[in-house]
C-alpha cells in the first residue's frame, strides 16, 4: 500500500506542466470506435483511468501500440479499431471507472450491439446512466436489463430530440457519438457545455460528423453512414490547472503553470483573485502567487462555465485556512464532503448542513495520517498536508492516481517536500 508524506510548511516556486485532460482523453478513445483503422491519440496523461479504458478496449479487440512518451508532449497511442470482436464490458472494468459507460453509444452505432454491466453506486454519490440509456431508447434501440447488465440492439441508430432533465457531461458524450453514425438529425436539448464535450465533437467533426452547437446547451448532430481514423491532441487538464493554482494558495509561494488553457477556467481564476491570489495569464501559460493570507469567500458549484464540482474540495482546503466564513455548497453530486472529516482531524472548522459546508477559516492545520476517499478528495488532502505544520501522510493514494499524473513529482520539482513510500497496513 502506498502513502504520500508530506512535510508542510514550505512555500513553492518553480515552473509546472499541465498534463492532457482525463476526461477529454477518456471519450477521445471511446470515440475510436466509432471507425475502423488506425488512430493516433497525442498529449495522454499517464494515467490509472486511462490505463483501465485501454484495457477495456483491448477486450473489444482494439489493440493498441506501446505507448511512447514524446518529450515536453504527453503520451502517443495508436490504435487499430479494425476488427471488433466483442461487445461487452465487464462488471470489473466499470466497477472501477464509471466512464466505462462511454463505450455504449459508439459501440452500439457502429456494430450494432453493445453489452454493459450497470455502474451500481460510487463513493460521491448514486450517479445513475438513466439519461444515457433513455437517450440511445429515444434512437430506436431495444434495451434490456438482464443480471445487472444493460444489453443495447439497434440495426441502426435514428436521429430523435433528447432533452437533459439536467446536463450531463458523458451522457453528451455518449449520444452525441451514437447520433454521429444515426439515420437522420438529433438534436441534444440542456446538453452538456465542459470544454471536454467540445473538443469531442471537434474530434468527431475531424472524423467527418456533421455536428453543430458546440459549446452551448443545443448540439445538433445530422448522421453519417460512416466515420474515418483521426490523428488527435487531448485538451489540456483544467482541473489539475486548477488544482495547481490552488496548491500556490495552500502552500503560498508562487508557480508558472505551462500548456494550460486558462479560457476553460474563468470562474475558477475570478473566484481565486477574488481570495487574495495573484493571478496572470499569457497564452498557453498561467502564473499564481499567495503573498498574504487569504480571505474568505462562498461559492456554489454548477455545470460549465460555472465553478466545477471537481475543484470544490481543494477550493473548501483553501477555505479551510482563510480569514473569515465562508459556505460551500455542491448542487451535482449529493455526498461529495467526503473529505471534510478528514480536513477537520487537521484542525480545520468545517460542518456539513445538507448540501452545504459552513467552512469558518483557522490560522493553521496541524499535521497527521488522513485518507483519501475518492479522486478530488485526495487532491485536496495533497493540499491540505502542504499547507499543514508537520508530516501528513495520506492512504489510499490509488484514488489520486487515477486523474493526477505524478503530482507528488510535480509539487516536488517547485519546491514540495513530498514523498512517495511503500506501507506496510497494519490490517
Ligand atoms: C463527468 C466527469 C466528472 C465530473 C462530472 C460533473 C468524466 C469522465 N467525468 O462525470 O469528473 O465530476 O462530469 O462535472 O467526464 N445524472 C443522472 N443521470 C444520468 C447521468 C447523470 O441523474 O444518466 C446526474 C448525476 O447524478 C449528476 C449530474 O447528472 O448529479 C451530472 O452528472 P454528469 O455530468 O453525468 O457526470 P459524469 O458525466 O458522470
Amino acid at each position: 500500500m502506498e502513502q504520500l508524506v508530506i512535510e508542510g510548511g514550505h512555500s513553492l516556486k518553480g515552473v509546472i506542466r499541465i498534463s492532457g485532460a482525463k476526461n477529454a482523453a477518456l471519450p477521445a478513445l471511446a470515440a475510436t470506435l466509432l471507425a475502423g483503422g488506425e488512430f493516433e491519440i497525442r498529449n495522454l496523461p499517464e494515467l490509472r483511468d486511462i490505463r483501465t479504458f485501454l484495457s477495456l478496449l483491448e477486450g473489444l479487440g482494439v489493440t493498441n501500440s506501446p505507448e511512447a512518451q514524446e518529450p515536453g508532449k504527453g503520451r502517443r497511442v495508436v490504435l487499430n479499431t479494425i476488427s471488433i470482436s466483442n461487445h461487452e464490458a465487464a462488471y470489473d472494468l466499470v466497477r472501477t471507472m464509471r466512464a466505462s459507460v462511454l463505450i455504449l453509444g459508439p459501440l452500439l452505432a457502429r456494430t450494432g450491439a453493445a453489452r454493459i454491466s450497470l455502474p451500481g453506486g460510487c463513493a460521491i454519490g448514486a450517479r445513475p446512466i438513466d439519461f444515457h440509456l433513455k437517450g440511445l431508447e429515444h434512437m430506436g434501440a431495444r434495451l434490456t436489463l438482464k443480471a445487472g447488465y444493460v444489453e443495447a440492439k439497434a440495426s441502426r441508430l435514428t436521429g430523435a430530440e433528447i432533452y437533459f432533465d439536467v446536463p450531463s457531461v458523458t451522457g453528451t458524450e455518449n449520444l452525441m457519438m451514437a447520433a454521429s453514425l444515426a439515420r437522420g438529425k438529433t438534436t441534444l436539448k440542456n446538453a452538456a457545455r465542459e470544454p471536454e464535450v467540445a473538443a469531442l465533437g471537434q474530434m468527431l467533426q475531424a472524423m467527418g460528423a456533421r455536428i453543430q452547437g458546440l459549446g452551448s446547451s443545443v448540439i445538433e448532430i445530422e448522421g453519417v453512414k460512416e466515420l474515418k481514423p483521426v490523428s488527435w491532441d487531448i485538451i489540456p487538464d483544467r482541473i489539475e490547472t486548477g488544482t495547481y493554482l490552488m496548491a500556490a494558495g495552500a502552500a503560498g509561494g508562487e508557480l508558472r503553470l505551462q500548456n494550460a488553457c486558462p479560457e476553460y477556467l474563468e470562474a475558477v481564476i475570478a473566484k481565486l483573485r477574488e481570495i487574495g491570489l495573484e493571478i496572470e495569464s499569457k497564452g498557453q501559460e498561467l502564473w499564481v502567487r499567495r503573498k498574504r493570507r487569504l480571505k474568505s469567500a462562498d461559492v456554489t458549484t454548477l455545470p460549465y462555465p460555472g465553478f466545477p464540482t471537481d475543484l470544490q474540495a481543494q477550493f473548501m482546503l483553501l477555505m479551510a485556512i482563510s480569514e473569515g466564513l465562508s459556505v460551500i455548497t455542491e448542487t451535482i453530486f449529493e455526498n461529495r464532503f467526503m473529505h471534510v472529516p478528514e480536513l477537520n482531524r487537521l484542525g480545520a472548522d468545517i460542518r456539513v448542513d445538507g448540501r452545504s459546508a459552513i467552512v469558518r477559516g483557522v490560522k493553521e492545520l496541524t499535521a497527521a495520517p488522513v485518507m483519501a476517499t475518492d479522486l478530488r478528495a485526495s487532491a485536496c488532502l495533497v493540499l491540505a498536508g502542504l499547507a499543514a505544520k508537520g508530516k501528513t501522510t495520506i492512504s489510499r493514494i490509488y484514488h489520486l492516481d487515477r486523474g493526477y499524473e505524478h503530482m507528488e513529482k510535480k509539487l516536488a520539482g517547485a519546491g514540495a517536500r513530498i514523498q512517495r513510500i511503500r506501507a506496510e497496513m497494519p490490517y
